[in-house]
């Protein structure tokens, strides 16, 4: 093979490899902790990163300001860090290492920040609309698990922002509480339905450092429209997960990296005989029984 390395590579390579070096002998003494193979492992990534960017001390200022301002833009409200996480593309990858399916199970995604667990039980069927503003969805669905069994009684917590985008919890005072939240328990037959309005896309705060980068790189924050489901059910993996509306122009370019094949639904249009336009939303989320070793074997997810 070619040895592809000019002088100033080589170098490179020496320094990297000494400061390496360096680090294990420093960190030889401590315990063999998780800790201390995470501090390691990061800064040796570090340092081959900036070893390959090579920065200006006045680039790496740079870099020092942004963490600093993501860390003034967090506070017990906003969390501009696991935003940075999530644009990134790390939350999504934690989640799918953490919480990995078979094949024909529906895949998990991050839960994201505006889920609530105390949302009213409701009866199936019910309308998760409590101000009746946007074009009618009727959704219907069943739920399985990956033997292809119903799951009668299995708990489905809904949640979904508005016809413009907007969760009820970001708009406390505008939108009635609980508004497209709830929770319904399939029946005998694992099935369940509800009616709702069809949920708009959104742009994630752009007023931040995070947002501000993003845009510098020309790749706003947007995500297509999606309803959020959890599902749990005795003696299976809790199934978190996004169902994405196919047709959304943004399908291709979701923030968070949420978006998954299996994840796509239509949402189809239909005219009621007064002329108003309703939605269609018929879905299947097949849960995975607990301890299936198929779980460790996620290939290509
Ligand atoms: C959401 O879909 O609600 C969401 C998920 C992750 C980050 C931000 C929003
Ligand atoms: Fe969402």
């Amino acid at each position: 093979m070619d040895d592809y390395r000019t002088p100033s590579a080589d170098a490179l390579f020496t320094s990297v490899n000494g400061l390496e070096a360096e680090l294990e002998h420093r960190f030889s003494t401590v315990l063999a902790t998780r800790l201390a193979n995470a501090v390691i492992t990061i800064a040796r990534h570090l340092h081959l990163v900036t070893a390959e960017l090579r920065p200006s001390t006045e680039e790496l200022h740079h870099v020092i300001d942004f963490l600093t301002d993501v860390g003034h833009h967090t506070d017990h409200k906003r969390q501009e860090w696991v935003l940075l996480a999530d644009v990134l593309g790390v939350s999504a990858l934690v989640e799918g290492l953490n919480n990995p399916r078979p094949q024909g199970a529906t895949p998990n995604t991050v839960a994201g920040p505006f889920y609530r667990a105390d949302a009213p039980e409701l009866s199936l069927g019910a309308d998760l609309s409590r101000d009746g503003k946007g074009e009618r969805l009727h959704v219907s669905g069943q739920i399985s698990n990956t033997l292809g069994h119903a799951l009668p009684g299995a708990v489905i917590e809904v949640w979904h922002a508005n016809a413009v985008g907007l969760y009820e919890n970001q708009q406390p005072h505008r939108q009635p509480e609980f508004n497209l939240r709830g929770r319904f328990r399939a029946d005998a037959k694992g099935q369940f339905s509800f009616l709702s309005v069809k949920p708009g896309g959104y742009f994630l705060p752009l007023d931040g450092p995070v947002g501000r980068l993003m845009q510098a790189l020309d790749c706003p924050l947007e995500r297509p429209a999606h309803i959020h489901f959890r599902v749990a059910a005795p003696a299976h993996e809790t199934l978190t997960t996004h169902v994405f509306d196919r047709a959304d122009a943004a399908i291709g370019r979701d923030a968070i990296f949420g978006v998954k094949p299996e994840l796509l639904a239509d949402f189809r249009a239909i005219r009621t005989p007064s002329g108003a336009q309703e939605h269609l939303l018929d879905l299947k989320l097949v849960l995975c029984p607990s301890g299936q070793p198929g779980s460790e074997t996620m290939g290509g997810k």
